[in-house]
């Protein structure tokens, strides 16, 4: 094979050389626009011979006969052998004569339009068919202008795949993907300017012309288990080539079942270029005439035939839940999902109701045996000068007055409950971890040393030790948080009360609460005569 290949290489490169460098065919057609040239193929007695006038003609429909010379037109360059446009043009369109001596030589030259959309024109293309897995070339060469080619490009379909000064040159195994329009662009330049030759391959890949013998998908008989009234649907899929057949054989001695049919088929072509074809065979509503029948798949080529049987059978009775009985069911479970859908939305809306009402009743006290003294440590935002503004008042005066007199808890606040001086630090620590709460009060103002050190250390306890837990209140708004230690923002959103002055008075009212809630359950003792929905803060 190879000792035969490289003679018959050799053969094709001469004869592309002396075809490609003289022009031997009558009809030529060449693009707007580029580099073109005639040349008169000399054979070897005529170039020993002496030479002799040597002239060029051009032969147009209107203006009969005309004589070429270097003077004719800026874009044409007369040599001996060889005419050249830099570049050609629509007007160049006619006949060329070649005289030599006696000897004369005539083409016809018809130029087209460039495709001004597209990086080739589709008029000038060289087609090539390619069997897949060969090898597919792309050779980028043109003898002629070699040597003035400063720069090739290879383009496929539009797309640069490849550059070079010298010969940019595509070679593999082909695949389907790899079809396409392949462009070389050759940059020429010539007395300055910059002229572009395009020669452009359309290559189709095609499947290898080996046939396979079809080969049906799954075992050669099937048994399908189907319920009576249903529809069901056989899918059988084979390899095979492009021309063979595959079809269902579904008829009896007397027609077909009017509930058979088979649909269109669908294909798809594999790497190597055969095809994975598949068709499906519909029943509808089953009946017992479709049971013990064998619809036959077969697939047909030149070369052998395979087919697959597929058998209905009965599904076995007992697997199912009857009709009603499941319909019945289902009302049931649907009624019980929207009761309980409906008990978890009251539940979530009532919570903190629910939770206090149950309190009530069950009469719980989660602190008799935590060994802590206080429910809750008082910690507020505040200038450092003590006993100043709202959040002063709030936290000294309102607090207390509710949650301690209300409800019969016991807060720690530090302005009210320590005494000046000794380790404040050391003792703050230690009133946080006999509380079993810790309630900030949130307001815009500047937070001093003290009050940080209570957020951290009670921050710490909360979100590393899980000794305690945190209530937050945002006593006026805080739009501005970054003061604030970065943990404070891990906390759950439902830990954060708003207090709403005009809202928030009555002791009924949402905040309080959801505040009774956040804090342990505690046996209450309202104070007498106190159990009247009153203002908490006086009017101003
Ligand atoms: C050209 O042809 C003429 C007559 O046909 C002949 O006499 C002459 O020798 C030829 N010239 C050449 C160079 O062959
Ligand atoms: C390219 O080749 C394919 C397949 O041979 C053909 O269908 C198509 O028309 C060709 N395109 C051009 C522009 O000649
Ligand atoms: C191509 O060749 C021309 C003339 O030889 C030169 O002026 C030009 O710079 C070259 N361009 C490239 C890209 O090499
Ligand atoms: C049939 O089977 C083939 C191969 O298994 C699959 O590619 C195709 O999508 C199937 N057709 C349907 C409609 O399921
Ligand atoms: C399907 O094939 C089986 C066995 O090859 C055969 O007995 C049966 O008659 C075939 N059915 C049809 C519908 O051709
Ligand atoms: C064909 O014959 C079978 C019994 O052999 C019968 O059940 C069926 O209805 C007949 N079909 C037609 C279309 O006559
Ligand atoms: C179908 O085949 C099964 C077993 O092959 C047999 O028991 C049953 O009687 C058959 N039914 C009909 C309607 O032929």
């Amino acid at each position: 094979m190879r000792q035969r290949e490289l003679p018959l290489t050799i053969l094709v490169l001469v004869l592309v050389h002396t075809a490609e460098t003289c022009t031997s065919r009558p009809h030529i057609t060449a693009v707007e626009g580029e580099p073109f040239y005639l040349k008169f193929c000399l054979s070897s007695s005529e170039q020993k011979s002496k030479p002799s006038t040597i002239r060029w003609y051009k032969s147009g429909e209107s203006h009969g006969r005309v004589g070429l010379n270097p003077s004719s037109s800026p874009r044409i360059s007369v040599h001996d052998f060889s005419l050249e446009f830099w570049p050609i043009e629509l007007d160049d369109r006619g006949t060329y004569i070649f005289q030599m001596g006696n000897d004369t030589r005539q083409w016809t030259l018809n130029v087209i339009r460039r495709n001004k959309n597209s990086c080739f024109t589709e008029k000038q293309v060289t087609s090539k068919s390619i069997e897949v897995q060969k090898v597919l070339t792309i050779p980028c060469t043109n003898s002629y202008y070699q040597r003035l080619i400063n720069r090739t490009t290879l383009y496929k379909d539009c797309e640069k795949i490849a550059e070079g000064d010298t010969n940019p040159l595509l070679q593999k195994n082909a695949e389907f993907k790899d079809q396409g329009y392949y462009s070389c662009v050759f940059s020429i330049h010539h007395n300055g300017k910059e002229f572009n030759i395009i020669k452009t391959f359309n290559i189709t890949i095609v499947g290898d012309n080996n046939n396979i013998i079809p080969a049906l998908l799954g075992p050669k008989l099937n048994h399908v288990e189907v319920e009576l009234g249903k529809d069901v649907q056989l899918n059988c899929s084979a390899l095979l080539n492009e021309k063979d057949q595959l079809y269902w054989n579904f008829w009896r001695e007397n027609g077909s079942d009017p509930n058979v049919h088979e649909e269109e088929g669908m294909r798809t072509r594999t790497s190597e270029g055969k095809w994975y074809a598949s068709k499906i065979l519909r029943i509808e509503n089953v009946n017992e005439n479709n049971l013990n029948f064998s619809y036959n798949c077969t697939a047909v080529s030149e070369g052998g035939i395979d087919t697959n049987s597929y058998i209905l059978l009965k599904k076995a009775p007992g697997a199912d839940i009857p009709g009603h009985v499941f319909t019945g069911g289902m009302i049931i479970a649907v009624s019980i999902s929207v009761v309980v859908v409906c008990l978890v939305i009251v539940g979530v809306i009532y919570r903190v109701d629910l939770v206090l009402l149950y309190r009530r009743f069950m009469g719980r006290d989660e602190t008799l045996t935590d060994g802590k003294t206080y429910d809750a440590f008082v910690s507020y935002l505040k200038e450092c000068r003590p006993e100043d503004g709202e959040e002063y008042t709030f936290a000294v005066e309102i607090l207390p007055r509710v949650l301690e007199k209300h409800f019969g808890y016991k807060l720690c606040i530090f302005e009210r409950d320590v005494m000046p001086g000794g380790a404040v630090v050391d003792e703050i620590h230690s009133l946080i971890e006999k509380s079993r709460r810790l309630i900030i009060v949130l307001s815009k103002r500047y937070m001093c040393n003290r009050v940080r050190y209570e957020l951290e250390s009670g921050l710490h306890e909360a979100l590393v030790e899980r000794k305690i837990k945190i209530i937050l209140i945002e006593f006026t708004p805080v739009s501005d948080l970054t003061f604030l230690p970065q943990s404070l923002t891990l906390l759950k959103s439902h830990r954060f009360l708003k207090w709403k002055a005009d809202k928030s008075l009555s002791y009924n009212s949402r905040f309080w609460k959801n505040l009774l809630y956040l804090m342990p359950a505690k046996t209450v003792k309202p104070a007498a005569g106190d159990s009247e929905i009153t203002p908490v803060l006086s009017a101003p």
